[in-house]
């Protein structure tokens, strides 16, 4: 028998240690968390989307009365450069959630079905997407979503 280890970095620094263009990413996924629909959890979620071009997008989460009908702020993003920015590269993403009116102090990281998506287009573009995870007590930044789902499914795996 053997064993190996899958390991990733993940770098933990606040807002004042971000560069600049990192900051204002984290922010307006901070912003999105005010546009989203959550009459039954009451969770809110911000997801903000950089794209080569510079430009942000946001998304935020929308529920709905039949429960798995909702989606995730991360999809709610992801779709829409999907179907508005089909050939750009996405470079990063930002999630910031917001519960009872404050921030989440632990960072709220994609659910496995939005890491499956975000997979998918890192796939496509072939080139990485970051993530920047935000909790009141630091800000969590992974290189690459392929990191945080290992043994993943993806094209290749269907062998077509
Ligand atoms: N949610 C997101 O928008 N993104 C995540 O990464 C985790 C969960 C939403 C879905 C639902 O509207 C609420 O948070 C509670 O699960």
């Amino acid at each position: 028998m053997r064993e190996y280890d899958i390991g990733f970095k993940v770098k933990v620094c606040s807002m004042a240690e971000l560069e600049a263009c990192d900051a204002e990413l984290v922010g307006a996924a901070m912003r999105a968390t005010e546009t989203s629909y959550s009459p039954y959890s009451h969770f809110k979620v911000g997801a903000a989307i950089r794209l080569e071009s510079g430009e942000i997008i946001m998304g935020s989460n929308q529920e709905n009365a039949s429960y798995p009908v909702g989606c995730c702020a991360e999809r709610t993003a992801l779709f829409w450069c999907g179907a508005n920015r089909r050939d750009e590269v996405i470079k990063a993403i930002a999630i910031a959630a917001c519960t009872r009116g404050k921030f989440t102090s632990d960072v709220t990281g994609p659910c496995g079905m939005c890491r499956q998506a975000l997979l998918e287009v890192e796939h496509k573009q072939g080139s990485p997407i970051r993530l920047l995870l935000y909790g009141t007590n630091g800000i969590h930044i992974v290189d690459s979503i392929g990191s945080i789902v290992p043994f993943s499914f993806y094209s290749d795996s269907l062998s077509l």
